[in-house]
């Protein structure tokens, strides 16, 4: 097969003169990609055009940002109209009311909203305002849960030898970086997730001193894996038995799981929310927003959230387009990614099946992910950690790169259907897939 890649070789070899990796994130750059990272040129809908003119069906929607798929129109007229009349005017702006309107009136339990640019510092600003407004320091994360790369949340968030991972009861807590501050994960108490004993037995050891259960809805950095049933409304039952917050973080599941994301799918209401990725369409906007009482502690005086480029005026034109778009219909763009993700993820599974190659396709509606594994389901990051090939699948997905599929080469990541996708996508990627199969292109 020839996927000529000469263009994006080239560019590679000078950005690497100039940037980090050859671009601005590790997961962009060879630890991810291989050789060199494929250098996209142009997009629209379903489909991404790279800088030597191959056409891939992109599964990966800027990692989840575009539940819509690229250049939507709307999306593009609301931006080109935000860019001609100023960026910024130093003071609050219309659209940020409309957002913030639109979210309460999507996403149970918001009463109030604050905007932000990424997924790290909204998270980063609730840890603040649960802290501030308990008076508590610590809080519980989950092993596998990934909030961004803020000190306190960097543990535990990467596949690492199930031997090293520790006893269940008090799993090793393990740090992602060099260079967090000393005693930045003093008061992160780690658990694992879809296990409410586990939570239990965290609350009664740390009793008074937990401000907050933070918690992915869909576990998104392991794959993908479901809540067990019950899980999340039994974090509701014994965050209030114990006087905890609830935070839910919905950076990658809001406005694609659903209009009213985790929440309204699984009929569980937090105290908090963040949002990012699928909110700004590809705009960097993110939002928290919650219970009043708790999001007016950040009134001045209080928990300190600042921020010159809080609630982008640009960045609020697409989101704002974004959001009608989804809300169309009744919600039949959101819809259509789950017909497009279901369809995917049982042909893909039948393709393994009948290549006879062990694996489990896991998802949730326009969430998937393929997972090379024996085990009949991957239940949590210890299962991950001990069950999955992650190499083998980063060979599948560059394979699938040389046929014209653009999905995410790392396991831990996924594949995300969006509004533009169609039947005729699904229809190419699995004949992709059937011939990566049959020439045995990933056997390594
Ligand atoms: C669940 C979750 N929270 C937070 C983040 C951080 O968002 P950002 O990359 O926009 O800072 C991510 C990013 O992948 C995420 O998956």
């Amino acid at each position: 097969m020839t996927h000529l890649t000469d263009a994006s070789e080239a560019l590679f070899r000078r950005s690497a003169e100039s940037l980090v990796e050859g671009g601005s994130s590790p997961s962009r750059g060879p630890a991810t990609y291989g050789a060199h990272p494929i250098f996209m040129r142009e997009a629209s809908g379903s489909r991404v055009v790279d800088v030597d003119g191959n056409e891939y069906v992109d599964w990966m929607m800027a990692y989840g940002c575009l539940p819509l798929g690229h250049a939507h129109p709307a999306v593009t007229a609301a931006v080109r109209e935000a860019a001609g009349t100023g960026a910024h005017f130093a003071t609050a702006t219309e659209v940020e009311l409309d957002v913030a309107e639109r979210i309460r009136s999507l996403v149970p339990g918001v009463e109030k909203v604050r905007f932000a640019n990424t997924g790290t510092e909204s998270m980063m600003a609730v840890l603040r305002l649960v802290r501030g407004y308990t008076g508590r320091p610590r809080f519980i994360k989950f092993e596998g849960h990934y909030h961004g790369w803020y000190d306190d949340y960097l543990a535990n968030a990467h596949p690492r030898p199930p031997a090293s991972l520790g006893h269940r009861h008090d799993p090793v807590k393990v740090a992602e970086s060099s260079g967090l501050g000393r005693h930045a994960l003093d008061d992160t108490v780690v658990v694992p997730w879809n296990d409410l004993e586990a939570v239990e037995r965290a609350l009664a050891n740390h009793p008074g001193r937990i401000a907050a259960v933070v918690t992915e809805g869909i576990m998104a950095n392991m794959g993908v894996i479901p809540p067990e049933p019950g899980y999340l409304e039994g974090l509701r039952e014994l965050t209030r038995a114990y006087d905890v917050l609830l935070v839910l973080d919905e950076t990658v599941t809001g406005f694609r799981i659903g209009r009213g994301g985790c929440q309204a799918r699984y009929r569980v209401e937090a105290d908090l929310v963040s949002f990012g990725k699928g909110l700004g369409a590809g705009l960097p906007v993110a939002a928290f927003g919650g219970r009043g009482d708790i999001m007016e502690a950040l009134a001045w005086g209080g928990v300190l959230h600042y921020g010159t480029q809080n609630g982008s005026r640009i960045g609020l034109h697409a989101a704002r387009a974004n959001l009608d778009a989804l809300s169309a219909e009744g919600g039949a763009a959101v819809e259509h990614a789950w017909t497009i993700g279901e369809s995917l993820r049982q042909g893909l599974q039948e393709a393994l099946d009948e290549a006879g190659v062990p694996a489990r396709v896991q998802g949730v509606g326009p969430m998937l992910q393929v997972l090379f594994t024996g085990a009949d389901a991957i239940r949590d990051y210890r299962d991950y950690c001990a069950h999955v090939d992650a190499e083998r699948y980063r060979r599948f997905a560059l394979a699938l790169f040389g046929r014209g599929v653009y999905t995410t080469p790392s396991a831990a990541l996924h594949w995300m259907a969006s509004a533009a996708h169609t039947m005729e996508d699904v229809g190419r990627t699995l004949e992709a897939v059937r011939a990566v199969l049959r020439e045995g292109e990933f056997a390594g």
